[in-house]
């Protein structure tokens, strides 16, 4: 059958909800429960050729590009590889040092984003080894690349990517625990990674089934001109993902910041009528987030706090904060789960405005043209 919208108002909608089954499909295959390891056939490489990698640099355009930088973090966590993510439209215009004991990785959802594949040329031209992490399968992207991971998702309508999204996010996971696997992370702790990918598409659907206090906050979020989304450290991202589909769709100014860096600045900003989207993970950081939260708070500024049932904002005020409880994972693929309410949060902020959610003003699902 052609690939609809079905019963749903929007695909980004149905696209929404088909993330546990798109999840499922990504990780099928691809764990080695004997070994503890992920099992990534397409990469090309062999235990001697990963060992070999020295850094992962990550390239991909808007949420590839954010969703990238959660790869990187990811990777540095597991397989103690220095990696970072950078936006591809701006990598080979900086001429760039191309090393060959560097991992390349290409991200995208469609395999046809002009900056992304030229820099994917400009790395091979120069001698570099790049995998693509791809949905599109036989698209331009996929063709280039020395190996790769296919994304499994299915196909994705709407401009603001979910679904692709979430599994860019596990095969990033999978290519962690590979190499981190024959590097120094233990079988225990590959164990306990398989562990938290395999139980993903369930928490996933948890989060989805808390859509109507997701909707009640997001048409509350819809009347606010400025926005902040702040995460620090693995929350980063998600923060920037976050803003990004809000601006995306909402049109609503969202400004994605480190928690950290709130008080260097935008703090000066914060005032009844901005709201602040705050990812707040039960991890190591805890303390330092809720405190930046009082700052917030002691200014007027509302609050909507994203984050894990063990987390206390006792001395908030009652009114103005609201908290969006996700189920925990392991903490490296925390950001994942954190990142799905904010998918709901800026669907509903947009449909809330009458807004075509899946077309969007001035953007493109893929742009091919430089
Ligand atoms: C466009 C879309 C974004 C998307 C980006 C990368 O700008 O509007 O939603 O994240 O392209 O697309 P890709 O297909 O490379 O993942």
């Amino acid at each position: 059958a052609a690939y609809d919208a079905g019963e749903h108002e929007s695909f980004m909608h149905k696209e929404i909800l088909e993330q546990p089954a798109a999840a499922e499909r990504v990780l099928r295959g691809r764990l080695d429960d004997r070994f503890a390891t992920g099992h990534l056939g397409g990469l090309n490489l062999d235990a001697r050729e990963l060992r070999a990698i020295r850094r992962v640099k990550v390239l991909g355009c808007g949420s590839a590009y954010y969703v990238g930088q959660m790869g990187a973090e990811l990777l540095e966590d597991l397989a103690r590889v220095p990696a970072d993510a950078e936006a591809a439209s701006e990598f080979r215009y900086r001429n760039p040092i191309i090393e060959p004991d560097t991992l390349y990785v290409a991200v995208s959802q469609s395999g046809e984003t002009i900056d992304t594949l030229l820099a994917v040329q400009e790395i091979r031209r120069k001698g570099g080894y790049v995998i693509g992490l791809v949905n599109v399968v036989g698209s331009a992207i996929a063709r280039e690349v020395d190996g790769g991971i296919y994304l499994h998702a299915g196909p994705e309508v709407a401009v603001a990517s979910t679904k692709a999204l979430t599994n860019m996010f596990l095969g990033f996971a999978m290519l962690a625990l590979q190499l981190g696997r024959v590097r120094d992370l233990s079988i225990a702790d590959g164990r306990r990674l398989i562990a938290g990918l395999e139980a993903l598409p369930r928490k996933i659907e948890e989060i989805l089934a808390t859509e109507e206090q997701l909707e009640a906050v997001a048409e509350r979020l819809a009347e606010a001109e400025s926005l902040f989304f702040v995460g620090r450290v693995r929350g980063f991202p998600v923060a920037r993902e976050g803003a990004q589909k809000f601006k995306e769709i909402s049109y609503r100014h969202a400004e994605a910041y480190q928690t950290s860096e709130l008080k260097h600045g935008p703090l000066a900003l914060i005032n009844p009528d901005v709201p602040t989207v705050a990812i707040v993970p039960d991890d190591e950081l805890v303390e330092r987030n809720v405190a930046a939260l009082h700052e917030i708070a002691a200014r007027g500024g509302p609050l909507v706090v994203v984050t894990h049932e063990e987390v206390s904002l006792e001395g908030l005020p009652d009114e103005g904060v609201e908290r969006i409880v996700v189920p925990r994972s392991e903490r490296e693929l925390d950001p994942i789960l954190l990142t799905v309410p904010l998918q709901l949060l800026a669907y509903h902020a947009a449909k809330r405005l009458g807004h075509d959610i899946d077309k969007p003003r001035n953007l493109a699902k893929s742009v091919t043209v430089e």
